[in-house]
């Protein structure tokens, strides 16, 4: 059996910070955010708003797209580097929220490639027959772990939710995924505090996200481009037989050089990070929903979906729609 999606939905939370805002805040403009990045607004979780709240809203919005009912869900997956507590997972709160009981649920932690990751899993458990109709949410209030006095990091990041039903299907569906990590990198990307480490700085409100910008975009290109080849190759196919690309959507400079290492036409590349920034695990689900909501996507299209993230951590989904 194989993974098929049978619905998305999205989220964005009500409150939206355009590149103007932000000038007002660091020593930045509208021009520089635009011309190295790509984003023009994102959306902030408003206060009190977590992201259960936000993955509960794009999974109630797949399900609802899917047709099936909550009885039929039989695992729950969150993608999220934000959970709302240290304990328990923020897929088990948006289980209570949505009345399901029994199934399992747990969360995964792969920044920005973690709704890849989820769909790895998802993957495995459809084909050894061990669930049959799959909730996969892609969830951050990544606003959170930003420092708003930073320029360097916080243009580039918003809070958003992406969700997927999925069931098995003796069709594919998912074709094949591919995930790979080398922790090697973990200090050109991180939050450098955390539980275990340092749980006053937490409390201090000090667990912000680093970045090296420029080293990580060299090594997101090189990833994603090669795990594109490697997608295919397994497949036996090819870039002229790719209908549409899903990529991680952290910076539109990134993702035109994918393509243009791929060559691949800009037509048919999925592009959504001007209007949601950077949302870490959501933004797969979120670009893919958008295609989807405005009639891109076809029945039989070959889609590949690509994240990259801290870890560094990255992989690919290619799916027959
Ligand atoms: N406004 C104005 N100037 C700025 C800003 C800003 N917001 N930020 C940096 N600058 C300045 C820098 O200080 C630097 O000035 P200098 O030349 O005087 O030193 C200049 O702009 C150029 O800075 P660079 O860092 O070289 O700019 P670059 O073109 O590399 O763009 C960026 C920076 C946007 C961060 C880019 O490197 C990038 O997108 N990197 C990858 C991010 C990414 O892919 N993350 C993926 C995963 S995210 C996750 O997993 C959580």
């Amino acid at each position: 059996m194989y993974g098929r999606i049978i619905g998305s939905g999205a989220y964005l939370p009500a409150r939206r910070l355009d590149n103007h805002e932000l000038e007002r805040m660091v020593d930045t403009s509208d021009e520089w955010i635009r011309a190295r990045t790509g984003i023009v607004r994102r959306a902030i979780a408003a206060e009190g708003e977590y992201t259960s709240d936000l993955a509960e809203a794009a999974a109630r919005e797949a399900i609802a797209a899917s047709g099936v009912s909550l009885s039929q869900i039989d695992l729950i997956i969150v993608a999220t580097t934000t959970p709302d507590l240290v304990f328990p997972s923020t897929a088990t709160l948006v289980q209570h929220r949505l009345g399901i009981r029994g199934c399992p649920a747990f969360d995964i932690q792969a920044v920005c490639a973690g709704f890849i990751y989820a769909l790895d899993v998802v993957d495995k458990y459809m084909r050894s027959g061990a669930c049959r109709c799959a909730l996969v949410i892609g969830a951050e209030t990544f606003s959170r772990i930003v420092d708003w006095t930073d320029r360097t990091t916080c243009v580039l990041f918003g809070d958003g939710a992406g969700a997927m039903v999925i069931k098995s299907d003796d069709e594919p569906g998912i074709l094949s995924t591919h995930v790979h990590a080398d922790g090697a990198y973990k200090e050109l990307l991180w939050v450098p505090v955390g539980v275990s480490t340092g749980n006053a700085e937490v409390e201090a409100g000090r667990a912000f996200t680093r970045m090296k910008g420029n080293e990580v975009f060299r090594w997101a290109v090189t990833a994603m481009s090669d795990i594109a080849v490697e997608a295919l190759r397994h497949n036996g196919l090819s870039i002229e037989d790719l209908d549409w690309l899903v990529p991680h959507q952290a910076n539109v400079r990134i993702i035109q050089a994918i393509g243009k290492r791929l060559r691949l036409p800009p037509e048919k590349v999925v592009v959504t990070v001007a209007e949601h920034g950077n949302t870490s695990a959501a933004s797969v689900p979120l670009a893919f929903d958008t295609a989807v909501r405005d009639g891109r996507f076809k029945h039989g299209d070959l889609i590949l979906l690509e994240g990259f993230g801290g870890g560094f951590t990255w992989g690919s989904a290619l799916i027959r729609y």
